[in-house]
């Protein structure tokens, strides 16, 4: 079947997946606005989900293996780890700042009886666990006062543990904030709904990194393109 057809058909199962789940009580989309979670919107973004088939797309173009393990840093739901669960990952962990938001993701993985992920109760600018993994997902979780502190995190735990870390930023508004220390570069991008792009940042660069090997992804250099600016400000797509 042709990648076209394959891309439609999977549109059809994200529906059915729908209502699948609410058939089966789970709640991976409904969207949580950050007030209603008593947070600050300016340094808290909306809880919104991400897993859908951009998301698999860009991540079959790696070539996963279990030697990898990545966290979903603002995990939501739990939307996004769904579908990185399809990959081989020896670690799918999802790290989320709101207890309530955590808890309706441990609950939607308890239901569908998955094992393979943790879903850690924790500040991105606090946590202290980052050296476990080699690759990040973040779907735009605050805006680049927060970011600033969560990269030179990211930055000590690579001089504590020397490693390629691949950072994967869905709607990359905070894209600044990532390369300003010049650690990390803009590797290229993918296509997301909404006209977005989905940004592959990396440590290394160009032949030293397993990016090279990336086959789909759109070879761009450091400069900005979003498709739009923040996800606070969109309409709730739930
Ligand atoms: C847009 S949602 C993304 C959900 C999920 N990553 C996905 O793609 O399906 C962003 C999440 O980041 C969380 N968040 C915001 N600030 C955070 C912080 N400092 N530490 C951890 N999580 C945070 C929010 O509570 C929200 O649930």
């Amino acid at each position: 079947m042709e990648l076209k057809s394959l891309f439609k058909l999977s549109k059809w199962q994200e529906k059915a997946q729908v209502l699948s789940d609410r058939f089966n009580n789970l709640d991976f989309t409904t969207v949580c606005e950050p007030e209603e979670l008593g947070y600050d919107p300016k340094i808290v973004k909306r809880s919104a989900p991400s897993g859908d088939r951009f998301l698999v797309n860009m991540l079959s173009d790696f070539n996963i293996t279990n030697q990898d393990s990545i966290l979903d840093i603002g995990c939501g739901k739990g939307s996004a780890i769904r579908k990185m669960l399809q990959f081989p990952f020896a670690k799918v962990d999802g790290m989320e700042l709101s207890e309530h938001i955590a808890g309706i993701a441990v609950e939607n993985f308890k239901k569908l009886e998955v094992t393979r992920t943790e879903i850690l109760i924790a500040d991105a600018t606090k946590f202290q666990e980052y050296d476990e993994y080699n690759f990040i997902y973040l779907y735009d979780p605050f805006p680049s006062s927060v970011m600033d502190f969560v990269v030179e995190s990211l930055i000590s735990s690579l001089q504590r543990s020397p490693r390629e870390l691949v950072v994967i930023y869905n709607n990359p508004v905070c894209h600044a904030s990532l390369v300003n220390q010049e650690r990390f570069f803009k590797a290229g991008i993918y296509p997301d709904n909404w006209g977005n792009t989905i940004a592959i940042y990396s440590n290394y660069q160009n032949s030293d990194s397993r990016l090279s090997s990336n086959k789909n992804m759109k070879r761009t250099t450091n400069e900005f393109s979003i498709g739009r600016v923040d996800i606070n400000s969109e309409p709730k797509s739930a």
